[in-house]
C-alpha cells in the first residue's frame, strides 16, 4: 500500500520576485527571469508550445526516453525519482514503468514552481500508479534544493532542455546544488537540447500560431498580477532569435512605443522607448562535448549520452562519482 501522497509548500517569497525583478530591469539589457514565465496561464501555455509542430524538443524527448529508459534502469539502481521542473509530469511515468519491469520499488518527488501544477500532477500520477509513494514539493529549483530532504538512492531528472536556460556559466553551481542532493553512485538525467541549424531553432521559437509570443507577453501578465505593475503586454513585440556565437536562443520583448511603467510591488519604476527590449529568456544549446565541460567539479560525471536518430536532442545521464567541489550558493 502506498503512503498518502503529499504536497509541500516553498513557495518563492514574493520579496524574491520583487528583488529579481528590480535587479533584472536595472541592468543595461533589461531582464527578467525565465522562471517567471509559469504562473497559471504560462504554465498553460507551454504545455501547448509543446504540440506546435515547429518544436521538435518534446516529442523527441518523450521518443528517446522510451528507448532508454531500459538502458538508464540498468545503469543506476535508484528507488527515488526526482523530477524537477515537472510541469504536467507526464513524461515520468515512462521511468516508473521502467523501474516496475526491473522490479524496482519506486517512490516519486515532483519539485516544479506552480503549485497548481504540482497538485494536480501528484493527484493524476498516484491515481495512475496507486503502488507508487508520490510527494509533491512547490519551489524553485533554481535556488533552494534542500527542500527535497535528506535521501539517496535518488535518479533525479530534468527534462525539457530546462537546463539550456541557465546562463552557462551558473550551470557549474546548479549541477553541484543537485549533486548535494544525491549520494555516490546516484544519477542525474537532464534533457539537453543540441546545436541544429538557425533556421529550424529560430522557427521553433517563433511559431506560426503565435502561441510562443503570447507566452513570452504573458511574464508582463504575470508581473502586472504579482507586484501590481502596469505594462500593456500588447504594446510589446515578441523577438526570438539564435545568437551562435553564444549558441543560445534569446527572447525578447521589444516596446512599441516609448513608456513608463510602474512596479510597486517592487518599488521600482522606468521609462522605455520604442524599441527598447527586455531579454526574458536564454535557451542554450549544446553539443557533447561542450556539455561535458560544465561538468569538471559538481562531482557528476557524465555516463552516458542518449542522441534521438536525427540527433536533435540528447539525454545526458550523469552520475555522481564525488562530492561537489564548487560552492553551491
Ligand atoms: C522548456 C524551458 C526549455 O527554452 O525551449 C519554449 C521554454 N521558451 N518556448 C525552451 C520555451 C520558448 C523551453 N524550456
Amino acid at each position: 500500500m502506498a503512503e498518502p501522497t503529499q504536497v509541500l509548500f516553498h513557495p518563492a517569497p514574493p520579496a524574491a520576485m520583487a528583488a529579481d525583478v528590480r535587479r533584472g530591469l536595472s541592468e543595461r539589457l533589461p531582464t527578467l527571469p525565465s522562471k517567471y514565465f509559469y504562473d497559471d496561464r504560462g504554465s498553460e501555455l507551454f504545455e501547448q508550445i509543446t504540440q506546435l509542430s515547429e518544436y521538435y524538443q518534446t516529442r523527441t524527448e518523450e521518443a528517446l526516453l522510451a528507448r532508454v529508459a531500459e538502458d538508464v534502469m540498468t545503469r543506476q539502481s535508484a528507488s527515488e525519482l526526482v523530477e524537477l521542473g515537472s510541469g504536467a509530469g507526464r513524461k515520468i511515468g515512462v521511468l516508473l514503468e521502467g523501474m516496475g519491469r526491473a522490479g524496482r520499488a519506486a517512490r516519486l518527488t515532483l519539485f516544479d514552481i506552480n503549485a497548481l501544477f504540482v497538485a494536480e500532477s501528484v493527484r493524476a500520477l498516484a491515481a495512475r500508479y496507486p503502488d507508487v509513494p508520490v510527494r509533491g514539493v512547490t519551489g524553485d529549483f533554481t535556488g533552494d534544493l534542500t527542500a527535497l530532504g535528506p535521501g539517496g538512492g535518488r535518479l533525479a531528472v530534468l527534462f525539457a532542455g530546462t537546463i539550456g536556460n541557465f546562463h552557462p556559466d551558473e550551470v557549474p553551481g546548479f549541477l553541484s546544488r543537485v549533486s548535494a542532493q544525491l549520494k555516490l553512485g546516484d544519477g542525474f538525467l537532464v534533457g539537453v537540447d543540441v546545436v541544429k541549424s538557425r533556421a529550424r531553432l529560430e522557427a521553433a521559437y517563433n511559431d506560426a500560431a503565435g502561441v510562443t509570443a503570447d507566452f513570452n507577453r504573458n511574464i508582463l501578465s504575470h508581473i502586472n498580477r504579482a507586484l501590481g505593475a502596469d505594462f500593456v503586454p500588447e504594446a510589446w513585440e515578441h523577438v526570438a532569435f539564435y545568437d551562435d556565437a553564444n549558441a543560445w536562443i534569446e527572447m525578447r520583448l521589444r516596446a512599441n512605443a516609448n513608456c513608463r511603467v510602474r512596479i510597486p510591488g517592487a518599488r521600482f519604476e522606468r521609462t522605455f522607448r520604442a524599441g527598447d527590449e527586455i531579454r526574458t529568456e536564454l535557451s542554450c544549446k549544446y553539443s557533447r562535448g561542450t556539455f561535458a565541460r560544465l561538468l569538471p567539479g559538481t562531482g557528476l560525471v557524465m555516463e552516458q549520452w542518449y542522441f534521438d536518430r536525427e540527433e536533435l536532442f540528447a539525454l545526458a545521464l550523469l552520475r555522481r562519482v564525488h562530492l561537489p567541489l564548487l560552492r553551491l550558493a
